[in-house]
């Protein structure tokens, strides 16, 4: 029998139905919330009760986890470059505006047909979680429609053609739709750039929880002049050293950034000696330092900013207003010099640990966590 693939997540049914029909059926991994708007799945059970997944055909948010299955023998059952015009009406039928997938081993063949299916459905946002993608696409989708969507998340996904991802899975978008790219805890994002083809309407770039990319392999994941319309940039958690080492990057890749995230890495204040100084982008406004284990105000700064964050650092003393730009919006909270000589002793309010205020003692531990990855951390392993 033939059977595009996209259908392959949401009518797994049919063909767990015509394959092996499954005896007494365990605990729904399925959950359709009263308002027919979120459905969650995870298929944990190593005798997966597939048909559970088709009350999610009427919800708007849709999330599918396949237990870290390895999907190659679906491949087997169906054709990925079968003609998707026969499930057309069904694919536009569905109501689903953000999905979800995530924990499996998926053929790449398997993963762009579907993405070739879901390209006739309205979906938005598409996010892809802790996936292995084996093999190499299939060749570049025939006629003009890709895959609308305005955002796309990846996180902990591998791909057996490293960061020629990018390049190949972008022919499989609609150009210039998407807005907002998230890439998190990625195994290649060394770029093919020339390959790259521009993102007109991206206003945000967030490669946050990459610690292995630092400023050294930034110029060669902000793929130069790719970004012309990039506002919010999120480097947090990246592995960043000095201001100076991410100002140059920027300035080498053409980045214009309006706000910048650097929060969450260990910036040392000072640069290196003979290091040049860097010209930041002129339209930078907002910058995030917190968390950047910093002890004096860096040097390097932009003249001007509007908003300055440098929260839950180390600072032991006021900033002096000759260390500080002009900034507008400054925040200083979870500093020690602000707890030390307050009404509170000292051991306190100070985790003895780290030297860190305890409002912002949390989020070290929290990095990288986002919600759905600590919920489902219990997932592992391939079946
Ligand atoms: C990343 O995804 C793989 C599956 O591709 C999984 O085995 C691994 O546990 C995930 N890592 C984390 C930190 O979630
Ligand atoms: C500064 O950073 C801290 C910690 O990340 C955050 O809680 C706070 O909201 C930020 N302040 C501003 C003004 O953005
Ligand atoms: C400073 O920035 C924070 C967060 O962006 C905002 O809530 C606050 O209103 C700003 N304060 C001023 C004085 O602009």
């Amino acid at each position: 029998m033939e059977l595009a693939p996209g259908l392959l997540l949401l009518l797994l049914p049919l063909l767990s139905v015509l394959a092996d029909p499954s005896p007494s059926p365990p605990p729904e991994p399925c959950e359709l919330d009263d308002e027919d708007i979120r459905c969650s799945c995870n298929f944990l059970d190593p005798q997966p009760d597939w048909s559970s997944a088709l009350q999610c055909t009427v919800a708007v948010d849709v999330e599918i986890r396949a237990g870290g299955r390895n999907l190659e023998p679906f491949l087997k059952r169906v054709d990925p470059e079968a003609n998707p015009r026969q499930y057309v009406d069904l694919v536009k039928a569905l109501r689903v505006r953000r999905l979800t997938m995530g924990a499996a081993r998926v053929p790449a063949p398997l993963l762009f047909g579907v993405l070739r299916v879901l390209a006739y459905s309205r979906l938005k946002e598409l996010t892809l979680e802790d996936i292995e993608v084996t093999g190499s696409p299939p060749p570049t989708p025939l006629g003009p429609s890709g895959l609308g969507i305005s955002s796309l998340r990846l996180r902990n996904v591998s791909w057996a053609v490293g960061g020629a991802w990018l390049p190949q899975l972008q022919q499989w978008l609609k150009p210039g739709l998407l807005q907002v790219l998230n890439i998190a805890q990625a195994h290649s994002l060394a770029f093919p750039c020339e390959g790259v083809r521009s993102f007109p309407a991206l206003t945000t770039l967030d490669l946050s929880d990459n610690p292995g990319l630092s400023e050294r392999g930034l110029v060669g994941a902000l793929c130069p002049h790719k970004f012309p319309a990039l506002q919010d940039l999120a480097l947090r958690n990246d592995g960043m050293e000095t201001l100076n080492g991410v100002c140059a990057g920027l300035a080498a890749a053409g980045v214009q950034p309006h706000r910048l995230d650097l929060s969450h890495n260990s910036l040392r204040a000072t640069s290196n000696a003979g290091d040049p100084e860097c010209v930041w982008p002129s339209s930078l406004n907002s910058l995030d330092l917190s968390f950047a284990g910093l002890e004096q105000v860096p040097k390097g700064l932009p003249a001007k900013l509007n908003v300055l964050n440098l929260s839950c650092n180390r600072l032991n003393r006021a900033p002096r207003l000759d260390e500080l730009p002009k900034v507008g919006n400054l925040s200083l909270e979870g500093n020690p010099f602000l707890l030390t000589g307050a009404s509170f002793p000292q051991e306190n309010t100070m985790n003895s640990e780290s030297g860190v205020a305890p409002a912002c003692a949390r989020s070290h531990l929290a990095v990288g966590m986002s919600g759905t990855l600590a919920v489902l951390q219990g997932v592992r392993g391939f079946a």
